[in-house]
């Protein structure tokens, strides 16, 4: 079977969030499970070579009177095979693969997104030098939505489409529409029209065989006019073949290999765990002080992962015995305030505003919890990671959270479930009562144990929602 997984991001190659974890690991769980599969992605200035073997040349074709070309390698340490297309919106522009320097999308982005499906869809079509041929197309988020409605009807690849967050859609005005060539067969409601503009996100949802996002209750939730954003009609047309599985967590993110952290520990020690605190603390300017709970978050600073709500939370708790320790970048006006309320709380708040891998893992392993107060949640990576290093997940009953973390309370504990703090109602005194209730656990050494280990040994492994992909795959085969 022949797979071929496009995306917009890849870690280690180029990353903004969660949908890099993914391409970086679930197409190697797939071809672990024996699945021929390669990825496609943009070739961007900012991609990380070092890990990847000299590229060659496929050819080049041109696309609405571009010239795009498609180099081939693999990654080095395994042998995946990697398509990247190049095209000057990718490879002449530095930085974030989706905006510029002033933080605003480049204002060219259906353009290069429209250009990378089409190279897609010729690349399937043999119109590159490449002996090749996908049976499915494997698409993920509104980057590559264009890539189902634009397969030839006669003898096209199945193709499967995977939504990591229904709030980034690739919605255009209809100028945009006619500029990207596409037929006007397709503007229509049943089909890439939406509310008189075009939506790359809706065709993706309408022209896929089987549509997939990243957890059972966030694949129930986006039914819903509450985060359906509009398109709660077109998902629920789509029934049985619309369905949730949950991501995995990668194999760089093991507290007993991870060579990012100051000490590698695991379930049987643990020592590692507090060598990583009190060293993490030095690094922030935090009084060391193994005792005092440190609680970590990171992420991308938008109202999604209710940030505005967990500094007012943090503003209410500053005099208490807390530590607080934030890693992120995102929207200006809660870098600053961040930044503002770190200064004027040295010893309690450290923030570090930026992207930066190796201090992500040191949080994680730092933590004695993490605080994930999300207002919605496709899938969540980070308290799946939290689970995994003994980091209690202090999270909002939605989507992924709701599908990996179990509220802590007598019961949880006795019946051995108990892994973390959830609201079911979110508001900043929610938030402020989360965090003194596991400060209340912590204080617990016996339970605080339990819950810990309880998290660790959370199996989350990508082979196994690998398996519920194969299925799909297998399952669409069958119909072709
Ligand atoms: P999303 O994809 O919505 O941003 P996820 O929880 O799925 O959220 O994934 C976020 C990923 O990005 C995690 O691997 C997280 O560690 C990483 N990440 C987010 N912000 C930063 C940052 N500032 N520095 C390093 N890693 C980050
Ligand atoms: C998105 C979602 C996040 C999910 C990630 C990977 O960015 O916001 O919840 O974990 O994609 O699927």
């Amino acid at each position: 079977m022949n797979v071929l997984f496009a995306t917009s991001e890849m870690f280690p190659l180029i990353k903004t969030g969660g949908l890099a974890d993914v391409s970086g690991a679930l197409p190697q769980a797939l071809s672990n499970l024996e699945i021929n599969i390669k990825v496609i992605l943009p070739n961007y200035a900012d991609l990380k070579n070092e890990y990847i073997a000299s590229k060659s040349s496929i050819g080049k074709v041109e696309i609405l009177g571009q010239n795009v070309e498609i180099f081939k390698t693999t990654l080095i340490n395994s042998k995946l095979e990697i398509y990247l297309v190049d095209h000057p919106t990718f490879s002449a522009r530095k930085g974030n693969p989706y905006m510029g320097p002033d933080k605003n999308p480049w204002h060219d982005n259906p353009d290069r997104f429209g250009l990378f499906c089409r190279a897609v869809v010729a690349l399937a079509a043999g119109e590159f030098n490449e002996n090749w041929h996908p049976d499915i197309i494997h698409t993920n988020d509104w980057q590559t939505g264009l890539i189902p409605a634009l397969l030839s009807e006669s003898d096209k690849p199945k193709n499967i489409f995977t939504i990591h967050n229904l709030a980034y859609q690739g919605v255009f005005d209809r100028q945009t529409f006619e500029r990207l060539g596409l037929p006007w067969s397709l503007w229509r409601d049943n089909a890439l029209e939406y509310w008189g503009n075009m939506s790359f996100m809706k065709s993706g949802i309408v022209f896929s065989d089987t549509v997939t996002t990243v957890s059972p209750t966030y694949a129930e939730e986006i039914k819903t006019k509450e985060y359906g954003y509009g398109l709660d009609g077109v998902l629920n047309n789509k029934g049985e073949n619309l369905k949730g599985i949950l991501n995995g967590i990668g194999e760089d993110w093991n507290p007993a290999t991870d060579h990012l952290i100051d000490e590698n520990y695991a379930p049987e020690h643990m020592a590692g765990k507090y060598i990583t605190k009190t060293r993490v603390q030095k690094h922030l300017g935090l009084p060391e002080n193994e005792k005092t709970p440190l609680i970590v978050h990171i992420g991308r600073l938008v109202e999604q992962k209710g940030i505005d709500l967990l500094i007012q939370a943090i503003e209410a708790l500053k005099d208490e015995n807390i530590q607080f320790a934030i890693l992120g970048t995102g929207e200006n006006r809660f870098e600053q305030t961040l930044n503002k309320l770190a200064a004027q709380n040295p010893h309690k708040i450290a923030v570090h505003i930026g992207y930066d891998e190796k201090l992500a893992h040191r949080l994680e392993a730092a933590g004695d919890a993490f605080v994930m107060p999300s207002r919605f949640e496709p899938c969540g990576l980070n308290q799946l990671y939290s689970l995994k290093y003994g980091t209690i997940p202090i999270v909002h009953r939605v989507g992924g959270l709701a599908d990996s973390v179990t509220h802590s309370n007598e019961e949880t504990i006795t019946a051995g479930t108990a892994n973390g703090v959830v609201i079911d109602y979110l508001d900043v005194p929610a938030i402020i009562w989360a965090i003194n209730y596991f400060v209340s656990l912590y204080e617990n050494k016996e339970n605080f144990n339990k819950i810990q280990l309880n998290g660790m040994n959370t199996q989350h492994e990508w082979i196994v929602s690998a398996g519920e992909y194969k299925k799909i795959y297998l399952a669409l085969l069958q119909e072709h």
